[in-house]
């Protein structure tokens, strides 16, 4: 069996790893089969609040071709083998049901040519649940709570490095909306960009996530020990109570 971490492989091969049921929950998010691979330029002009009109970029990914086919009966198959639970994205795409309940991420674009929202499953319970998260080229939400309100301040965006990445604040919003312990071990089959996992890493669960794509997976490592070595440094300044400022040279504690 595969230990827990991040690889680089066909999910069906890592899938195949596991027996029955062992992780609590999978949050996944499938092709979807709508060709959002890469190599559409979304560029568009958006009104701002003052009214000027600002070009948004969004789009002009390479076209690394792998969202021609929506995920297959065999995939679900699998998934729902090796997981007692799964959110899964993209399921009004896909030729298997899924009857529960319904996640709808309202992305608050309003006036983009991409969807307005986006549905996932979720097994967990029956109700319909939304989680509003500003989602659009630079303009991104503030924070989970006032998702709607758009972040004033750019450098504190997301950087994005993949054509269909969710923020880190949907994953985010999904393990405090469902109060998933940190006991849970937690999977994502299709991981991109990583967001997933450094919400994961953050929350303190263990994860196992797979990415086929070589660059996509060198990148999002890339970005997800980033993102670790930040939350290991907040953890250990937590944990031993220590203040930079308190510490420096020629200073009163
Ligand atoms: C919809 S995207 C996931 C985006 C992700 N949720 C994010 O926030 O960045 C699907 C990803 O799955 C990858 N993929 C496609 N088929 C796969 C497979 N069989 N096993 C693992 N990854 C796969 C693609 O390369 C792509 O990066």
């Amino acid at each position: 069996m595969l230990d827990f971490g991040y690889y680089c492989m066909d999910c069906m091969q890592g899938m195949s790893e596991f027996p029955d049921k062992y992780f609590d929950l999978a949050i996944c998010d499938p092709e979807y089969g709508r060709k959002e691979h890469g190599g559409i330029n979304r560029g568009t002009y958006a009104v701002q609040k003052n009214g000027k009109r600002l070009y948004v970029r969004d789009g002009g990914y390479e076209n690394r071709g792998w969202d021609n086919e929506p995920a297959g009966k065999e995939y679900f198959s699998e998934l729902l083998r090796v997981s007692k639970n799964q959110i899964i994205f993209g399921c009004n795409y896909f030729d298997f049901p899924l009857v529960g309940g319904r996640i709808v991420w309202d992305k608050c674009n309003d006036g983009s040519d991409q969807s307005n929202a986006e549905i996932a499953y979720n097994s967990m319970t029956n109700r319909v649940d939304i989680c509003r998260y500003m989602w659009r080229g630079m303009f991104q939400g503030k924070s989970i709570t006032e998702g709607w309100v758009q972040q004033g301040n750019k450098a504190l965006n997301e950087r994005r490095i993949h054509p269909t990445q969710k923020p880190v604040n949907l994953y985010r919003w999904i393990l405090q909306k469902y109060n998933i312990p940190k006991s849970w071990k937690l999977l994502d089959t299709h991981v991109g960009s990583a967001s997933s996992l450094i919400a994961f890493q953050e929350a303190g669960n263990k994860y196992v996530g797979f990415e086929i794509d070589e660059k996509y997976y060198s990148t999002s490592n890339e970005r997800l020990n980033q993102e670790t070595a930040q939350i290991s440094m907040f953890e250990y300044l937590e944990e031993t109570g220590s203040n930079c400022q308190d510490t420096a040279p020629g200073r009163q504690p």
